[in-house]
This record gives C-alpha cells, sequence and structure tokens, in this order.
C-alpha cells in the first residue's frame, strides 16, 4: 500500500499581516513550505498535493522543476473555507485508490520525517493523529478524551473554558485511510465560530463510525510549533538554526556560538571546521577540513578549501583556495576563484577573477574581470578600471608581477610576467613582461628597461 501526502498551504495566513503568504515567509533561508516538503520527501512519500494560494502555486510548479520534488504539484482553493474544505479539494483531485493519507499543515516546518512516519505507521486503516503536550494558553485545538480514547478535537475558538484547561493539542499531523477520510470529509458541517469546514472534526465523524483514532504523542513539543505570526517565526527559525548547529557539531564542527551562527540547510563541512560567531553561511556552501570561518562572516554559495583562515568577510557564488588568508573586511564575488595560499586582505573586492596560487592584495583593492598570476602582489589602492561606462573589460596580470600601490590599471589591458608598476601608475596600455611603468599616463621608467615599441 503505498502512501500520499497532501499539505495544506492555502491559508490567508492573516496573523502574519503580510502582504506575502505566511508559506512563503523564511526560516534559515528557506520558504517554512520548503522545510515541511523535505520532511515528507525525507519520509519516503513522493506523490504530494499542496493546497495553495495562487502565489504559493507558482513556488510549488517552481520546486516540481527537480530536486526530488518532481511527484509534488499545487492545487488551488479558492475561496479559503478551512482545513477540511481545503482537504475536500485536494482529494477531488486525487484518483481514487486504498491508500493511507497523510494530512499536515503547511505551517509547522520544525517537522521531521520520523514524526511523519511514526504516525503512518500508527494508522492502520483509521486514523493517527499527532497530539502535543503544550503549556497553557494555546491557540492549538484542544484533544477532548473519552476515558482512553480520544473522543473530538475543539477548536480553542469553540472551546468552553474547562476544554481550554485540557494541555493536549492537535499538532495538525495525520494519517489518515483513504476510503474513510473520503468519507468523513463528505459529512463535514460548518457550524462554528469560524464558520470553517474543520479537517479537525473528522476526529468526531471517525468515533462516531467506529474507526479507529489512534494519538501519537509528540516526544519534543518544538518539532510541532505552528506558526502564525512574526514572533512565532523568529522562535521556529532559532529552533531550526539550532537543530542544524547540533547537527553539524555532532559531525565534528566546532560552533563557538550556535546562538549567532546562522546556518542553512545542505551545507557541507568537513571536519575540524571552526564557526566563529556573526556567522552566516548558506546556499550550498562547502568548507574544507581545518578552515576557520568567522567572526563575522557571511558565506553563500562558496566554496573554501583547507585550512583557510577568513574573517569579518563576504565570500558569495566563489571558490578560496586552501591555506588562502581572506579578510578581515575582503568581498569576494561574482565568480570569482581564489587559488592556494593567496592572501586577501581589508577592503578589498574581488569579482569573477581568477586569482593563481599566492597572490596578494593586502589592503584597499579593487580587482573586477580580472586574471591574475602567481605570486603576483598588488598593492594597496590598486584599482582595475574594469568599466568604461558602457561595457566591461578584462585585466590580464601576469606571474610575479609587483603592482605598486595606488595603481590603476586600465583595462582592457595585459601586464606581462615579472613586469611592475610605480606608486600611482596609470596604465593604459599593454605592459610587457620584465617592464616597469610609472606615473600618469604611463611610461616605461626610463634606463632601467628597454622601451617597447608601443610607448
Ligand atoms: C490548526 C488546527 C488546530 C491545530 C493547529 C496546529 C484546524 C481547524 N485547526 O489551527 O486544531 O492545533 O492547526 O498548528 O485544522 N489552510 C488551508 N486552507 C484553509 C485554511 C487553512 O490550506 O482554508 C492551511 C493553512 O495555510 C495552514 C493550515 O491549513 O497551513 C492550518 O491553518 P491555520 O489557519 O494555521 O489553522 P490553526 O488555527 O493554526
Ligand atoms: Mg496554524
Amino acid at each position: 500500500m503505498s502512501v500520499r501526502a497532501i499539505v495544506l498551504a492555502a491559508g490567508k495566513g492573516t496573523r502574519m499581516k503580510s502582504a506575502r503568504s505566511k508559506m512563503l515567509h523564511e526560516l534559515c533561508g528557506r520558504p517554512m513550505l520548503w522545510h515541511v516538503l523535505r520532511a515528507v520527501r525525507d519520509a519516503g512519500i513522493g506523490d504530494v498535493t499542496v493546497v495553495t494560494s495562487p502565489e504559493v502555486a507558482e513556488y510549488v510548479a517552481e520546486l516540481a522543476r527537480g530536486g526530488g520534488y518532481e511527484g509534488v504539484r499545487a492545487v488551488l482553493q479558492e475561496p479559503q473555507l478551512g482545513t477540511g474544505h481545503a482537504v475536500g479539494i485536494a482529494l477531488g483531485t486525487m484518483p481514487h485508490d486504498e491508500d493511507t493519507i497523510v494530512v499536515l499543515n503547511g505551517d509547522m516546518p520544525l517537522v521531521d520525517a520520523a514524526l511523519v512516519r511514526e504516525t503512518i505507521d500508527a494508522c492502520a486503516g483509521g486514523l493517527a493523529l499527532v497530539t502535543v503536550r503544550m503549556p497553557l494558553p494555546s491557540s492549538f485545538g484542544r484533544i477532548v478524551r473519552d476515558g482512553p480514547h480520544v473522543d473530538r478535537i475543539v477548536e480553542a475558538r469553540d472551546a468552553t473554558e474547562d476544554e481550554l484547561e485540557i494541555d493536549e493539542m492537535n499538532a495538525g499531523l495525520y494519517a489518515y485511510d483513504e476510503r474513510k477520510l473520503r468519507a468523513a470529509i463528505a459529512e463535514l458541517r460548518n457550524d462554528n465560530v469560524q464558520a470553517e469546514y474543520y479537517l479537525t472534526d473528522t476526529v468526531r465523524g471517525f468515533v462516531a463510525a467506529g474507526h479507529h483514532v489512534v494519538p501519537v504523542l509528540a516526544k519534543d513539543a518544538r518539532h510541532v510549533l505552528g506558526v502564525n505570526d512574526r514572533v512565532e517565526l523568529a522562535e521556529a527559525a532559532a529552533l531550526l538554526n539550532r537543530r542544524i548547529c547540533e547537527h553539524h557539531m555532532r559531525a565534528g564542527v566546532t560552533i563557538a556560538d550556535p546562538a549567532t551562527t546562522y546556518l542553512e540547510p545542505d551545507l557541507t563541512f568537513a571536519t575540524d571546521v571552526t564557526v566563529l560567531p556573526n556567522t552566516t553561511i548558506g546556499r550550498g556552501s562547502r568548507v574544507g577540513a581545518h578552515s576557520e570561518i568567522g567572526p563575522n562572516a557571511r558565506l553563500s554559495n562558496a566554496v573554501i578549501g583547507e585550512h583557510v583562515v577568513l574573517t569579518d568577510s563576504v565570500v558569495v557564488d566563489s571558490e578560496i583556495g586552501d591555506f588562502s588568508i581572506v579578510g578581515p573586511w575582503a568581498h569576494v564575488r561574482g565568480h570569482t576563484k581564489i587559488g592556494t595560499g593567496a592572501r586577501i586582505g581589508n577592503f578589498v573586492e574581488v569579482k569573477k577573477s581568477v586569482l593563481a596560487p599566492g597572490v596578494k592584495a593586502g589592503h584597499l583593492t579593487y580587482l573586477g574581470d580580472a586574471e591574475i598570476g602567481e605570486r603576483t602582489n598588488i598593492g594597496a589602492g590598486t584599482i582595475t578600471c574594469n568599466y568604461d561606462g558602457v561595457s566591461k573589460h578584462k585585466t590580464t596580470i601576469g606571474a610575479d608581477v609587483f603592482i605598486g600601490s595606488n595603481s590603476s590599471l586600465v583595462a582592457p589591458v595585459t601586464l606581462g610576467d615579472g613586469s611592475a608598476t610605480g606608486a600611482g601608475a596609470v596604465v593604459i596600455r599593454d605592459v610587457a613582461s620584465g617592464v616597469r611603468i610609472v606615473g600618469n599616463p604611463g611610461r616605461v621608467l626610463p634606463g632601467k628597461n628597454e622601451l617597447p615599441s608601443n610607448y
């Protein structure tokens, strides 16, 4: 018997007070809905119907284009008449089968695959629902028991004062026998405070029909935290971040302060990486063994080699070679590749450039659209003038070049191996190997070098 899932993500999310759907608000660099769909995928469920608004449907379509979410599709619910109505809409588009159907709220981003599996296993041809003990007061629906058995769920808004004292709540994760679910949804009425069709009323329907209703008590209440407003969003984000940090710490990464280290899912750290405070790492970044990142660093889609020291710096869409030192206060971006043992220092910005091993750019420099050879030293204040107001141009610098402080290299320009510029040189023409250029406009230093024909 196979298992399919329905994820409820069409709600207005009014408590977020946002122009954007609640489902697309992010925690740890991914939309809330992404986390729920990841848990469903990790629980082994490939066929997933997401009940959405049009805005969220676009996101689901984007996700379904790859990465193991090909079996995920969106179904629109307009108007939104409650969670029971949403499940009815989804079922109406799903072929009849003899499945188990998992239903879960899209606003529980901390849910994990193990809990989804546990719920499926408890279903046994009836209904299994996850319950959780929580401190009062709470806006969650209450589990009303008749002796040891679950009798019904009462929504907080519809509850009596006595019912509000119940501290066992409905988490919003269920596994149903498909045929019985279809029958129970058809029976729902909207005679409640919000005039909505509540999915939670299916419990009463199952009990009345004599079907099993099995509570699955969540061991960790944090896994089923519902996010309804931005306070709960921040709480959930902190818990999720902590969970990701703990995963990496247990795998051999030192994180000096998890409270100020912000990690996304799907990062790769080798053993003995150290992450220092106020550091954000995301977008599939990878960090090699023995590297030290932070404090105050931001990595996005970065590949960092081994034994790198990177402090107070930003690396976006770029690679840093082994044994390099970056920062403090460097900005490496736009498909830059920095070779082994390079040194990128204070207030240096590098964009779309390839730096060979051993290049040093220690201070106050802009290197854009540049290719720089081995061991070349870039003096303080050097600028590759790569933009003429219309197009970007390339600067090519050979190996063992010495660029003097405050040089301007006006691209397109090439400086040969072993060439040099004096302080303040403005290089407007190509420089042959071994030649030293000084002044503005740059000319060959008399007496020291041969005069190339183009000067
Ligand atoms: C719901 C449960 C409550 C449970 C709580 C756990 C119901 C009636 N109540 O309350 O028992 O304790 O979750 O967090 O189910 N949605 C739709 N279409 C709709 C309405 C909602 O898709 O017409 C989606 C929302 O986007 C959301 C989920 O269903 O992801 C739950 O809706 P929400 O309004 O957050 O319900 P709660 O009041 O939190
Ligand atoms: Mg909710």
